[in-house]
């Protein structure tokens, strides 16, 4: 009967912080799709947070806390992909989708008080990039082994003595580099532990770090399982342990976490931030307390649920970040970091002054192969967003749209052919999602057309369920007051593949089937 109480005393502290005043948080600590996480801290003894985005622009978005909990996307560490033509969405038709950043890693180095950020991009190079400012201004600062030297899945680490290692993955095989002092050329080479070694095939997303003197290699099988190995030396051998195996996720419908990086709290305490898989929604970031062993190995806390906790005790006091949801008015003269363009953009088709202007960049009936679309990430498990569009400067042929954006996509739009505009709804337009041709345009699903005389400022809206384990419903809407709103066209099934790596993204569309000239402004534009 105690014990009973006690139990459901201790269950409701958990759900009901307030109540008790212990203070808890809540997984996934980011509802939005940031992959590949590689946390350390800054000279500032802030939580900096390194993420993928792919074939998105600018790159390695970077986010900030000071708590590991609430977080601030605050910039990127590549200011434009700079790996090959089809970044650029030439009308020559190349594309770089899937292409870009991914698993890639970010650390300040105290020496010479610059930030330093390593990836292999496509097409298998290896590039460092550095900062004097964790906001930049970011260089390019090496090309590490053209030729295809690829440090793939890597992890920076700055040892005590300041020299540079990078743990990666080639074939089936971690291999530790050491970096020349400036961190910007390889010294050596050296195959440190194998697949073959956990019985696994293959083995990604490596981390290295030194705690206490012994060296620390973080890694993992895909899908499944991550392995932690030490060493009394960068160059082995290494002896490892499993950290989680098929661990229950914290989110209904989400993957099993086993990705991820380890970071300590001033007070010492260590956390491991993963991320479950968790389409259409995309890989959000959950984070976990570990307990060092007398081994020297860790282990996890398991939460409430038995496994990889929904939720756990806060690990620091709450440092709240400005809310993930805004309305954006693009004030200028920079968009905001929350906004990424789909492959580089053309710099001479946009303005941000007092409303964003979109000019057509590419003339094309493919929204992947148009230039300059804008996108948001989607955020929470039922995001919505709202664009107010001013269309009385677009041209015969011009679209502009927004969109539910992916390598499966739908949109509502205005289109212009001749002197009418067409309210439309339009499903189905489809990538390869391996990154290669488009297999769709897309079909019409509904229209509305415009009458001469109604104003050319309209309201769209798209409203989703990316909850992985939701209807994945899509709806789209316009409105010409911003207040009531009617759907256009039926339900969208929102897409659950993985392939792509990205999920559901807002995407502001505006393109030219005919002639370039036109223009549109976007106004406002709500993220909810
Ligand atoms: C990894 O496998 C290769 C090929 O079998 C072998 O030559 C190498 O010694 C192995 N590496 C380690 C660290 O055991
Ligand atoms: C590192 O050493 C300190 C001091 O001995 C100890 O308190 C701490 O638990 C150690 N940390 C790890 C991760 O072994
Ligand atoms: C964040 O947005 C939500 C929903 O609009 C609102 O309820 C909350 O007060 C906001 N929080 C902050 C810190 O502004
Ligand atoms: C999509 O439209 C482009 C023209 O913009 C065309 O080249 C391509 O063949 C179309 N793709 C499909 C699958 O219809
Ligand atoms: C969507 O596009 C794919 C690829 O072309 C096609 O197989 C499928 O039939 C299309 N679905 C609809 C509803 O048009
Ligand atoms: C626009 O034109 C339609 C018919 O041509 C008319 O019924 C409507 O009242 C007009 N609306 C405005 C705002 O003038
Ligand atoms: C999802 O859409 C389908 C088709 O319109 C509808 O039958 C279903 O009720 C929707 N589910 C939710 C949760 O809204």
């Amino acid at each position: 009967m105690l014990r009973s109480t006690v139990a459901s005393l201790l269950a409701s502290a958990l759900l009901l912080p307030q109540v008790t005043g212990q203070a808890t948080f809540r997984n996934p600590v980011i509802y939005e799709d940031f992959p590949d996480n590689d946390i350390s801290v800054g000279p500032d003894n802030a939580f900096y947070f390194s993420a993928s985005n792919f074939h998105y622009s600018p790159g390695a978005p970077i986010l900030k806390s000071f708590d590991l909990v609430n977080w601030q996307l605050i910039g990127h560490s590549i200011p434009k992909l700079e790996f090959g033509d089809g970044y650029n969405l030439p009308a020559s038709g190349e594309r770089a989708y899937r292409g870009g950043t991914w698993a890639s890693s970010l650390r300040y180095r105290k020496s010479d008080k610059t930030w330093y950020w390593i990836g292999c991009t496509n097409f298998w190079n290896t590039w460092v990039y550095t900062a004097p400012s964790v906001t930049g201004p970011w260089v390019r600062a090496a090309n590490i082994g053209p030729g295809g030297t690829c440090y793939y899945d890597n992890g920076l680490l700055f040892d005590d003595d300041d020299t540079p290692y990078v743990v990666y993955t080639k074939d089936a095989t971690v291999n530790v580099a050491q970096l020349a002092a400036d961190g910007l050329s390889q010294v050596k080479s050296v195959n440190v532990v194998n697949a073959s070694m956990v019985g696994a095939d293959s083995i990604e997303g490596n981390r290295l770090y030194k705690i206490n003197g012994t060296y620390y290699i973080l890694n993992d099988k895909p899908g499944s399982t991550t392995y932690i190995w030490k060493s009394r030396s960068p160059w082995g051998p290494y002896t490892s342990k499993i950290l989680v195996e098929n661990i229950k996720p914290p989110l209904n419908g989400g993957g099993s976490p086993h990705q991820g990086s380890l970071v300590q709290t001033p007070e010492g305490d260590w956390h491991y931030m993963s991320f479950t898989w968790a389409f259409p929604s995309g890989r959000l970031p959950v984070l976990a307390p570990i307990e060092w062993g007398s081994d020297g190995f860790p282990t996890l806390v398991s939460g409430p649920n038995g496994g990889w906790g929904d939720s756990y005790p806060t690990p620091l006091t709450a440092h709240p970040m400005p809310n993930w949801t805004a309305t954006y008015t693009f004030q200028g003269p920079t968009l905001p970091p929350a906004f990424e363009w789909n492959h580089n953009p053309d710099t001479t088709k946009y303005t941000v002054n007092n409303g964003l202007t979109l000019s057509t960049a590419s003339i094309t009936n493919d929204v992947y192969s148009a230039r300059n679309t804008l996108t948001h990430r989607v955020h929470g498990e039922y995001p919505a967003g709202t664009v107010r569009i001013d269309f009385s400067n677009m041209a015969d042929g011009d679209r502009v749209a927004l969109a539910a954006f992916r390598d499966r996509s739908a949109y509502i739009g205005v289109h212009r052919d001749g002197s009418t505009y067409t309210l439309t709804a339009k499903f189905n337009m489809t990538l390869d999602e391996w990154g290669g041709p488009t297999l769709d345009n897309g079909t019409v699903v509904a229209t509305v057309k415009l009458l001469a005389n109604t104003s050319k400022t309209v309201w769209l809206r798209t409203d989703m369920d990316v909850r992985p384990d939701g209807s994945n419903n899509a709806t789209f809407s316009y409105s010409a007051d911003g207040e009531s709103f009617v759907q256009l066209g039926e339900t969208y099934k929102l897409y659950t593949g993985w392939a792509f790596f990205l999920g559901y993204r807002f995407g502001i569309l505006n393109w030219a089937t005919k002639a370039l000239g036109g223009s549109v402004k976007v106004l406002s534009f709500t993220v909810a």
